[in-house]
């Protein structure tokens, strides 16, 4: 028996190069593809209760950007420094102290500097699954904040009417599909027919293509009563329209502001008048940050897999195949980053590496 495991691990370790390639952040700065350079680092063995994750498919995250900007968490960090939040793959070696994971098993986990073909990681870090499929990513970050921005911060509950923008893209289809398991009446934007018809197969209730119709025509007609819970990714226009239409005692929670991100000044401006309507309406404005709620984030990740298994909640992931052709490999991250910002993917954008 040990005579077979110590024949696996030298088989495995034969095939670990001396060297791995990753994607670093050079300068600070939103423009994605002047921020970042891929690297050449020494491949060494794990230590103590790390593992080394060769990973197959890494998530694409709007928020990519901030990090590259220096913001977010970033700000003291020494350049260059690694990106990317998420990856599923394969464990290729343990360090001596690794208790339960072996070498060859699939694991996903989310930490800084994913974007890279070998990551270290403690064992504690990372959450086996069968086997390293793409399809599982979505889960992870944009599943995390899904579920915990509209529990924690929106406080859904059955019967509301809640909100969500780009609810087509990676982190919104999965918001739309949690509220609708929480039993609310969701509606969603996005900025086409087909992502209107993609809503319309996950339940959303009244998908409302921006480019066709005015956002702020259809919540003044149709939702005279206002809308109980506001999930608000785009920012300042998007922001200042949706926050007329909260509800008494609505619920506006800021969870990004995309079409800011790639300005070199991350601020909004903000209608001076917002603190009267939130009193008019006894409404609350609260903004939500994935890493300020990681004691959670277990939790939410096993309600989010038992709602998977159940069918209750499908995953999407775009790898770009709608495109000249799929994300493949480090090189076509700033692609992938490129096709997320040009707001054409449907459900999480992955990269295959
Ligand atoms: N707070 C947190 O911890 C946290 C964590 C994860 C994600 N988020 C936020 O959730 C939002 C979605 O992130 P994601 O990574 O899942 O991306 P995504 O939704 O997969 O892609 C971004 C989508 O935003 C929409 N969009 C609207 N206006 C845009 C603009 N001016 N520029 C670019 N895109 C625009 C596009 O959809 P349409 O064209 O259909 O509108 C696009 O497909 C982001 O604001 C992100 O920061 C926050």
């Amino acid at each position: 028996m040990l005579g077979h495991s110590v024949a696996i691990i030298s088989e495995m370790s034969a095939s670990i190069p001396a060297s791995f390639r990753k994607l670093v952040v050079k300068k600070l700065t939103p423009v994605f593809k002047e921020a970042v350079e891929i690297v050449q680092q020494d491949l060494i063995r794990p230590c103590n209760n790390e593992i080394l994750i060769k990973n197959k498919y890494v998530g694409i995250n709007a928020s990519d950007v901030n990090m590259a900007a220096g913001r977010y968490f970033s700000q003291n960090r020494s350049l260059p420094f690694g990106l990317g939040f998420e990856s599923i793959g394969e464990i290729v070696d343990v360090g001596e102290k690794v208790a339960e994971l072996k070498i060859g098993e699939s694991v996903m986990h989310m930490s800084y500097g994913a974007f890279s073909e070998y990551v270290y990681t403690p064992e504690e870090e990372v959450i086996s699954v069968a086997s390293a499929k793409p399809e599982l990513l979505p889960l992870l970050v944009s599943g995390a904040t899904a579920s915990l921005s509209l529990d924690k911060c929106g406080h859904i509950v059955p019967g509301e009417k809640v909100l969500i923008t780009a609810a087509a893209g990676g982190t919104g289809h999965i918001a739309v599909q949690w509220a609708k398991n929480v039993g609310c009446y969701v509606i969603g934007t996005c900025s086409t027919q087909e992502k209107v018809k993609f809503l319309e197969d996950i339940g959303c209730d009244r998908p409302i293509n921006y480019n066709q119709e005015c956002l702020n025509d259809v919540l003044t007609k149709e939702y005279p009563g206002g809308i109980d819970v506001i999930w608000e990714t785009i920012g300042e226009e998007t922001f200042n329209i949706l926050s007329k239409h909260l509800a008494v005692k609505g619920r506006l929670v800021i969870a990004g502001a995309i079409s800011k991100y790639i300005e070199s000044k991350l601020s909004y401006r903000m209608k001076n008048d917002l603190p009267m309507q939130l009193l008019l309406q006894s409404a609350t404005l609260s903004g939500f940050l994935l890493p300020h709620f990681k004691s959670d984030i277990p939790h939410y990740l096993s309600l989010l897999v038992r709602l998977m298994h159940e069918k209750k909640i499908k995953l999407f992931i775009d790898d770009g195949s709608s495109q000249e052709k799929p994300f493949n490999g480090l090189e076509d991250i700033v692609r992938a980053m490129e096709y997320l910002y040009s707001g054409k993917n449907k459900g999480k954008v992955i990269v295959a590496l």
